[in-house]
């Protein structure tokens, strides 16, 4: 299959793209490299797909050294001019949408790159979609969307219009408007709600690496609320098991035709803070310095997934214990802190 998977150099795009062209895939991966977060790491994800990240320049193609079938182009999804021709030439099967401006708190100081990136730019690859005949649009969504429900676990039945904050009401508005085009356009779309995905190469704005790089350094940790909330935490190979599944299997039509299905993606095993910051003490072998904080504006108190559409429909549930999850990370963490580049 030929695959365009935007996000790349993110956690979640990295690890999709690597497994992917391991099963003999071809891929296309656009990031444009932001610094929301430390782009050493989004750079040095690339280097282990094989990209000599000093020869990349905006808008052009370049050839990984590792992989034949792999190409990466350093892009914003909101270049109305050089996106549309990547997707001409790439003629793509399928389309994995994991670019987009993350995180809860920051969508508080930086509205404006949620509107940017999720909003136009996820426009922008729902209009190259229409154009090309791409066979299926699958783009990620997030627990997020259930905002200040209290009705645990989460079931995609549940009601998702009220949004505590700008980033879950741009993931909301991204499954209405994928279901829109769907609709107007044919386009079949799955949309994935990640819950809190953790594991190698994680995100430097979250927790897992937040709190390891802390606890390296002998620094402080924020731990709001006590340690008293509770995060549906679900490993990164679960999350690409899952993502492989759907990339093949188009979405059955509704009674109204549309091809749009949204599903949870979680480990339906919410584990308590304090939980997980004894667990990644105990795989690091070394005690963290805690700082109670209150809870911040636009924090949810708990995510917990319902993931029995997901199974119903793949046969399939993440299911990653959290302590072997956290040892794994504290691994390559340990290795990865090594690092010179670092
Ligand atoms: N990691 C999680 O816990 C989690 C949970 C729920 C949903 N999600 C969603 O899953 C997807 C992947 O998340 P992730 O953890 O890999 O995040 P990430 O930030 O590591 O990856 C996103 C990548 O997209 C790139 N990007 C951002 N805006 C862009 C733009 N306008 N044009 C081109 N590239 C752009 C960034 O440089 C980054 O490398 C995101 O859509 C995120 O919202 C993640």
């Amino acid at each position: 299959m030929n695959v365009l998977v935007t996000g790349a150099a993110g956690f979640v795009g990295f690890h999709l793209t690597r497994r992917l062209l391991e099963a003999g895939h071809t891929v296309t991966g656009i990031d444009n490299l932001n610094s929301y977060y430390t782009v050493s790491l989004k750079n040095a994800r690339l280097v282990e797909l094989g990209v000599d990240v000093n020869k990349i320049d905006y808008g052009q193609p370049i050839n990984s050294t590792v992989y034949q079938q792999f190409e990466f182009i350093k892009l914003n999804l909101e270049d109305r001019e050089r996106l549309p021709r990547i997707f001409e030439c790439g003629q793509f099967d399928v389309v994995v949408n994991l670019a987009a401006q993350a995180g809860m708190r920051h969508s508080i100081e930086e509205p404006f790159s949620y509107i940017d990136s999720n909003i136009v730019g996820f426009t922008n690859i729902l209009e190259c979609c229409r154009h090309n005949q791409v066979k299926h649009l699958v783009y990620a969504s997030s627990s997020s969307v259930y905002g200040s429900n209290t009705k645990v676990p989460f079931a995609e039945t549940d009601r998702t219009d009220n949004p505590v904050n700008l980033y879950a009401a741009t993931k909301r508005a991204n499954e209405l408007m994928a279901s829109c085009y769907s609709a107007l356009y044919n386009i079949p779309s799955t949309g994935l709600r990640f819950f809190t995905v953790y594991g190698p190469w994680g995100r430097a704005d979250m927790a897992p690496m937040l709190f390891a790089k802390a606890i390296a350094n002998g620094e402080p940790i924020s731990v709001f609320n006590g340690g008293d909330v509770f995060r549906d935490f679900t490993y990164i190979d679960d999350i690409v098991d899952s993502l492989m599944l759907v990339i093949v299997k188009q979405p059955e039509p509704q009674p109204d035709g549309r091809r749009h299905q949204v599903y949870n993606v979680g480990c339906s095993s919410p584990v308590r803070l304090s939980d997980f910051i004894a667990l990644l003490e105990d795989a690091l072998g070394r005690k963290a310095e805690k700082q109670m904080l209150p809870m911040q504006p636009g924090d949810l108190y708990q995510t917990f997934a319902d993931s029995s559409a997901f199974e119903r429909d793949f046969g399939y549930r993440p299911q990653t214990p959290i302590a072997e999850g956290i040892k794994k990370f504290a691994e390559w963490f340990k290795w990865y802190n090594s690092q010179p580049t670092v």
